[in-house]
């Protein structure tokens, strides 16, 4: 298998673990972008402080690496809480999360990372907590089984989850807050690595940021990795310093093109015009013709491409843009149309 360095998940590295955590902003003042997102939550959070109750339960949503692990980690450094993280897998059984639930103290934030895997039978356990702060639990079995409502800390349930789409509605109900991350502006990016680098000790110039912001799908964590992959570079090859020449060649070696293609993403995009002369194709079908996992062709692939414009999704499936034939090099749609670029 070829390590794609461009994948949005992160990596079961305990070097680039350690590296994320020493990069997560801790405030909002760090949190660089997501603007509209941040000015809700700050009024969220200010208006529940000065009520002296928890905040809403808050929904985030979007493509990996775009922050929401963190968010969930500012907001509790924010309202001043206490933080317990778990993961939708990671909650085997109702009995899990009903003690995981009575463990918490009045002001606790939960939060339950990739929570549209949840089981359902633990899903609905959430559903009165989440309302009304009460746990229902069954006693006993047959007959004489009856079920006990036991009061529960107001706490606040931060979900985080690539799909909104698979969440049963029941429960996208229950948030008071529901947001979707959005692709950061270059710029953005370009601030986020000079800060990461200041973080990490990496002398970089801005002009080299600026390079390695476009290439890294506008996504914090392929551009913290980006520039950690350069600077491993530049300490073999140069002086350790990241200039604009040591990131062009790196890149090159990385295989990384000027719209932060990686040679997936060609492969990928390839696969639908060479045999399907463009599209629209099924998802079913890439997957199986590109052997990526369709939770990876929706989650990762398809967001930024469509965001770039070179992939349109259609009712009757994925299509190819002229523009992406003509990143391509390719043949066949060139249109005459002008260029609707989505990049901002
Ligand atoms: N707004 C941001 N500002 C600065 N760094 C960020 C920001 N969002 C994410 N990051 C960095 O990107 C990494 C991945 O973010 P994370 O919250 O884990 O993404 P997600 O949970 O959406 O997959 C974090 O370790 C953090 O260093
Ligand atoms: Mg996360």
């Amino acid at each position: 298998m070829i390590e794609r360095i461009v994948t949005g998940n992160v990596v079961e590295d305990p070097v680039e673990i350690a590296m994320e955590v020493s990069l997560r902003p801790h405030d909002f003042a760090n949190y660089i972008g997501q603007n509209h997102l941040k000015k809700n939550l700050q009024l969220a959070i200010t208006a529940a402080k000065k009520r002296a109750e928890p905040l809403d339960h808050v929904l985030l949503y979007g493509p990996p690496g775009l922050g929401k692990t963190t968010m969930a980690t500012v907001i509790a450094n924010e309202m001043g809480a206490t933080i317990r993280v778990t993961s939708g897998p990671a909650i085997e059984r109702s009995g899990d999360l009903a003690s995981i639930l009575t463990n918490l103290q009045d002001g606790d934030i939960l939060f339950i990372d990739e929570i549209h895997r949840l089981h359902r039978t633990v899903e609905e356990v959430l559903y009165s907590a989440m309302e009304d702060f009460k746990l229902d639990i069954m006693i006993g079995k047959g007959p004489s089984a009856r079920s006990l409502r036991l009061d529960l800390p107001k706490f606040t349930l931060i979900g985080a989850t690539t799909r909104t789409g698979s969440l049963a509605s029941p429960l996208r109900d229950r948030f008071g807050m529901i947001h979707r991350l959005e692709f950061y502006k270059p710029d953005e990016i370009q601030q986020i690595i000079l800060r990461a680098a200041k973080i990490l000790n990496v002398g970089i110039d801005e002009e080299s940021a600026k390079i390695l912001a476009t290439r890294a799908r506008l996504t914090p964590r392929i551009a913290n990795r980006l520039l950690k992959r350069v600077r491993d570079y530049a300490d073999v090859n140069g002086d350790g310093i990241v200039d604009t020449s040591i990131s062009q060649k790196a890149l090159e070696l990385l295989e990384i093109d000027d719209m932060g293609l990686d040679p997936a993403d060609r492969m990928f995009l390839n696969a639908i015009i060479d045999n399907y002369n463009g599209g629209p194709v099924g998802v079913e079908t890439l997957s199986a013709l590109t052997s990526e996992e369709r939770g990876t062709i929706e989650d990762f692939f398809e967001p930024y491409l469509m965001q770039i414009g070179l992939l349109e999704r259609t009712p009757r499936g994925r299509k190819v843009t002229p523009k992406a034939y003509k990143h391509l090099g390719k043949k066949g749609q060139e249109s005459d149309k002008p260029d609707q670029t989505n990049l901002v």
